[in-house]
């Protein structure tokens, strides 16, 4: 099946689109990103995502090319053409085009996206749990812009993947920031801890949601640090993201968490995201 993507305002198939070598995404990781999740064929929290583009943009001082609602209808447009049903979009922003320089003038930026199938994620409750090791916040202090300049996220993940791990948990002054490609919190009896967004942690659109569940759960969300002594004794541990939705951790370092199996409080989170996603885009959802 053709994979098609929309370029600077054409739509191709995506092995057919060419970017200059001279693109400032390619030469200084010049540019942000967004990943937008899409289920039967609608996307999720689409307007939120659009929002956080916009704020990313202008933190590194990018124009951003379209207004929101035409952007969120031209993602449609493609989405539409592609015949996916589930799956994301990747989407790109870059300041654009110009001889190679440090100093960047103006010029017209380099838009793009493209939508990718993902697989189901598993029924709340059930699949084998993510693995965290935990490594060195070494990023810079602006994490809340959505950088394509992945580089501490992209080595930090590799480090704890070849160890046998799924994510990285970065740890900044003994407290516990994000992981590499995903927001994290604990439960520690009622109490769901998360660190704040800003420097050092984006503001995820998953996380949110999830701060919007929880007190109709009877959850006290404390938005702080976590140390790694609270971590170590947390009831509970998930992380969140668009492509990962919530999931369960099942060991920490060395340490299992509960009996390696997905806790009561996260399981009822992931229902109530679920129900959220049924509601906005009236998808059945397959589960794997
Ligand atoms: N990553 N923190 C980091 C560093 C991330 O890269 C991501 C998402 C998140 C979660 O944000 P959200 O809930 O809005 O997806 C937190 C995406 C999915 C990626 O890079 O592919």
């Amino acid at each position: 099946m053709t994979e098609w993507i929309w370029l600077n305002g054409d739509i191709l198939p995506l092995g057919d689109a060419k970017i200059s070598v001279e693109d400032r995404g390619f030469q200084f990781a010049d540019g942000v990103y967004e990943v937008i999740r899409f289920y039967d064929g609608k996307l999720f929290t689409a307007p939120e995502h659009l929002a956080r583009l916009k704020r990313s943009a202008e933190g590194i001082k990018i124009p951003p090319p379209l207004e929101s609602t035409h952007l969120e209808t031209e993602i449609e447009k493609l989405l539409g053409a592609s015949g996916l049903q589930d799956g994301m979009i990747y989407l790109q922003l870059t300041r654009g085009v110009a001889p190679r320089d440090h100093v960047y003038g103006s010029m017209p930026p380099t838009l793009l996206f493209y939508a990718r199938e993902l697989p189901p994620v598993p029924e709340p409750g059930a699949g084998p749990g993510v693995k965290l090791i935990s490594v060195e916040d070494q990023r810079w202090q602006r994490c809340w812009i959505k950088s394509i300049a992945l580089l501490p996220n992209i080595l930090a993940k590799n480090e704890v993947v070849a160890q046998g791990a799924d994510e990285a948990v970065f740890i900044e002054n003994g407290l516990v920031t994000e992981c590499s490609t995903s927001n994290i919190f604990a439960l520690l009896g009622p109490r769901l801890i998360t660190h704040p967004v800003g420097p050092k942690v984006l503001p995820g659109i998953t996380r949110e949601l999830v701060l919007e569940i929880a007190p109709t759960l009877g959850l006290i969300v404390e938005e702080r640090g976590l140390g790694l002594d609270e971590l170590r004794q947390a009831d509970e541990i998930f992380i969140t993201s668009t492509t990962r939705e919530i999931a369960w951790a099942a060991r920490w370092n060395d340490h299992p968490i509960r009996t390696g199996r997905c806790g009561p409080i996260t399981e009822k989170l992931q229902q109530a995201y679920r129900d959220k996603v049924r509601a906005a885009t009236g998808s059945a959802l397959t589960t794997a």
